[in-house]
C-alpha cells in the first residue's frame, strides 16, 4: 500500500527525534514493501518568529489530504507559552476532528519504572482521552479584567455526540485489544453534576451494546492512586480532555518516562486524518546535542503503522524497540541512554 505522510518536525529536539522515526519508517517500509511519501512542513517557533505565521490556511488544506501526520514537538523558548500549542497542536486536533487521544501505557522489559515491585506484567493498559471538547475548547471569558472585581470563566463543553463517539471508540478498542475486556470510566461524578453525569449516563447506555466488556467507574483523583498502587487493574481507561491530559503524564512516568511515551490523535471516521507524536516536548536544553531519546517518536511511528492496518510492519517495529530497550538502553533519560539519539535509531533498524 502507499501512504502520504505529512511530517512536522517542529521545535527544539522535535527534528532530531523525527529523523529517527523516519529512519525506522523507511527501513520497515522497504522490508514490508510499503510505499511512504513524506511531505515536510516547517511549522513551529522559528517560522512564527520569522514570518508571524502559525498555521496558514493553505497548509491546513494540504494536511486534510494526507493519510497521517507525524509531529515532533511544538514549543519555543522565545514564544509566549500557549501561542504555538494552541495555534498548531490544538488547532490541528480540533480542525481535523481528531476526537480520540490514544495513549498506551506499557512497560517494556528492561525499562525501569519508579513503581516498587511492579514489572511489565503489571503495567499494560491504554488511556483514551477525549481530544476535542471539555475545558480545551476555549469557551469562557473575562469580566472586568484587571480590576479587583475580575471574573474568569472557563467552561467545560461536553456534548452527547462528542462523549458518545469517544465512549464507543473505547468499547471497540477494548474488544480489539482482547485483553481483559475491561473498560474503566474516570470522572468526578461526586462534584461535576453535569459534565460527569452526562459521561456516566452515556457510558451506561452504550455499555448495553457491549455485554462482553466489563465496565467500571472511578473518580479521577482515586484513579491517580490506583494507577500507582495497582496499575494491573486496568485494561482500557476512558476520560475527558483535561483529566486525560493529567493522567497520561502519570501514565508516561510509570512506563519509563517521556522518552518512551507516544500518542495518537485519531480521527477514526472514513477519510479522517490522524496525527502521531511523542508525548514529550521540545526540550530546549537538549536541542542539537544528539542526546534525546527518540524511542517515543519511533513508538509513535509504530502506532501510525498499526493505524494504517500495516500490522506486520507495526509488529516488526515494536519487537525491534523491545529488543533495543531490553538489550541496550541503560536509561530512558536524555544523555543517559549509553547511546546517542542517532545510534538508538540505528539499533532499532538493525533489529527490524
Ligand atoms: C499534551 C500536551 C498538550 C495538551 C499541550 C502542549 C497543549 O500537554 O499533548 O498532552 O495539553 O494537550
Ligand atoms: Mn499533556
Amino acid at each position: 500500500m502507499a501512504y502520504t505522510i505529512a511530517v512536522i518536525p517542529g521545535d527544539g529536539t522535535g527534528p532530531e527525534v523525527v529523523d529517527e522515526g523516519l529512519k525506522v519508517l523507511r527501513a520497515v517500509a522497504e522490508k514490508e514493501k510499503i510505499q511512504l511519501d513524506f511531505h515536510f512542513y516547517d511549522l513551529g517557533g522559528e517560522r512564527y518568529l520569522k514570518t508571524g505565521e502559525i498555521l496558514p490556511e493553505s497548509v491546513l488544506e494540504e494536511l486534510r489530504k494526507v493519510q497521517a501526520i507525524f509531529l515532533g514537538a511544538i514549543g519555543h523558548p522565545q514564544v509566549k507559552s500557549g501561542i504555538l500549542e494552541q495555534g498548531i497542536l490544538l488547532r490541528l486536533r480540533f480542525t481535523l476532528d481528531q476526537y480520540i487521544n490514544l495513549r498506551p501505557v506499557k512497560l517494556y522489559p528492561g525499562v525501569e519504572t519508579p513503581l516498587k515491585d511492579k514489572g511489565p506484567e503489571h503495567i499494560n493498559f491504554v488511556i483514551i482521552r477525549e481530544n476535542t471538547e471539555g475545558l480545551y475548547t476555549g469557551a469562557g471569558g473575562f469580566l472586568k479584567k484587571g480590576t479587583a472585581d475580575e471574573v474568569a470563566v472557563q467552561e467545560s463543553i461536553n456534548t452527547r455526540k462528542g462523549v458518545e463517539r469517544c465512549l464507543r471508540y473505547a468499547f471497540e478498542l477494548c474488544l480489539k485489544r482482547n485483553h481483559e475486556l475491561k473498560l474503566t470510566l474516570a470522572g468526578k461524578t461526586n462534584v461535576l453534576n453535569y459534565a460527569s453525569d452526562l459521561w456516566a449516563r452515556t457510558f451506561e447506555e452504550v455499555a448495553k451494546e457491549y455485554p462482553r466488556v466489563k465496565t467500571d467507574y472511578t473518580h479521577v483523583d482515586a484513579l491517580c492512586m490506583w494507577m500507582i498502587k495497582n496499575p494491573e487493574w486496568f485494561d482500557v481507561i476512558v476520560t475527558d480532555n483535561l483529566f486525560g491530559d493529567i493522567i497520561t503524564d502519570l501514565g508516561a512516568m510509570i512506563q519509563g518516562g517521556l522518552g518512551i511515551a507516544a500518542g495518537g490523535n485519531i480521527n477514526p471516521d472514513p477519510g479522517g486524518v490522524s496525527m502521531f507524536e511523542p508525548m514529550g516536548g521540545s526540550a530546549p536544553k537538549y536541542t542539537g546535542k544528539n542526546m534525546i531519546n527518540p524511542m517515543a517518536a519511533i513508538a509513535a511511528c509504530q502506532m501510525m503503522l498499526d493505524y494504517f492496518g500495516e500490522k506486520k510492519a507495526a509488529q516488526r517495529v515494536e519487537k525491534a524497540v523491545a529488543q533495543v530497550l531490553e538489550k541496550h538502553l541503560k536509561s530512558m533519560a536524555a544523555g543517559e541512554m549509553g547511546y546517542t539519539t542517532r545510534e538508538v535509531g540505528d539499533l532499532v533498524v538493525k533489529y527490524l
